[in-house]
C-alpha cells in the first residue's frame, strides 16, 4: 500500500508516529522492519486483494515501499502485537489514491495473525487520528467485492457503502470490481460518541 496524503503532516512528525491500542504498537516503518515484512506480504493471498503489493514480494520491493513511505505524504504504519516479545504483524495507512478528494485507508495483516481483530483495531486507531490530527471532511475505504473480511473491518469502524467502482491491482495487472465507502467526519463523531455511552436498559411492558 502507497498512498498520498493531502492533508498536511509534516515529515518530522510523521516519522516519529507512534500509535498504541489495547493490543499493538504502530508506528513508522524502519530498514529493520523489512524482513518480516517480506515474510508477511509475500503471500499472493495478500496481493490480489491489495492495490500495490506485488506477486512475489521481494526485498527490493519493500525498499521502494520505505521509500516512498519516507518521501510520500500519506502515512503508512508498520503493526506490532504489544504481547513480551513485539512481533510484527501488519501495515496500515491512509492516504490519496490518485486525484480522490478523500483520503483513503489502506491495511494488510499477515495470514498467521488473521481474525483476531487485529485490523479492526489498527484500522479504529487510524482513522481516530487522521479526524484527530488532519482536517479531513471524510475516509474513504474500498475492497473487493468478495473480500469479506476486509468488508467486515470497514462496516465496523463505521464507514457507509457509496457504491462500486474499479480498482488496479498490480498484483493481477488488471483492475477489477470494488465497493467504496465513505466515513464523514460527522459520522465518525458519532460513532465514536455512542461508543463511549453506556447501553440503554429495555424492559418489557406489561
Ligand atoms: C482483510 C484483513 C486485513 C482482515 O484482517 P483481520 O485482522 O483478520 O481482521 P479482523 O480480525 O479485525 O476481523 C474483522 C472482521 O472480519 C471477519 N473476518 C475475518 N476474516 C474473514 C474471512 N476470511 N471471511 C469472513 N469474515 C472474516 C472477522 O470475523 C471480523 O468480524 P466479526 O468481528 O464480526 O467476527 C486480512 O484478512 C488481510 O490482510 N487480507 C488480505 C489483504 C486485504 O484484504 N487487505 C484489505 C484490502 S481492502
Amino acid at each position: 500500500m502507497t498512498l498520498q496524503m493531502e492533508a498536511s503532516i509534516p515529515r518530522e512528525k510523521k516519522s516519529g508516529l507512534v500509535i498504541e491500542t489495547a493490543r499493538l504498537v504502530m508506528r513508522a516503518p524502519s530498514k529493520r522492519d523489512l524482513d518480516g515484512i517480506v515474510k508477511l506480504a509475500n503471500n499472493p493471498r495478500i496481493a490480489e486483494m491489495t492495490a500495490t503489493v506485488p506477486h512475489p514480494y521481494t526485498r527490493a520491493d519493500a525498499e521502494a515501499w520505505l521509500e516512498k513511505v519516507r518521501t510520500g505524504r500519506g502515512y503508512s504504519l508498520v503493526l506490532f502485537a504489544n504481547g513480551e516479545k513485539r512481533v510484527l504483524v501488519g501495515v496500515a495507512g491512509f492516504g490519496h489514491r490518485g486525484e480522490e478528494h478523500n483520503p483513503e485507508i489502506g491495511y494488510w495483516i499477515g495470514e498467521p495473525f488473521w481474525r483476531q481483530g487485529f485490523a479492526t483495531e489498527a484500522s479504529r486507531a487510524l482513522i481516530d487520528h487522521a479526524f484527530s490530527e488532519t482536517g479531513i471532511d471524510a475516509l474513504s475505504a474500498s475492497c473487493r467485492i468478495h473480500n469479506e473480511a476486509s468488508r467486515r473491518v470497514i462496516e465496523k469502524c463505521g464507514f457507509q457503502w457509496v457504491g462500486t467502482g474499479l480498482n488496479q491491482v498490480k498484483a493481477l495487472g488488471a483492475s477489477v470490481p470494488v465497493d467504496r465507502f465513505v466515513l464523514g467526519r460527522k459520522t465518525w463523531e458519532s460513532v465514536r460518541a455512542w461508543g463511549a455511552s453506556a447501553l440503554p436498559t429495555f424492559t418489557k411492558a406489561g
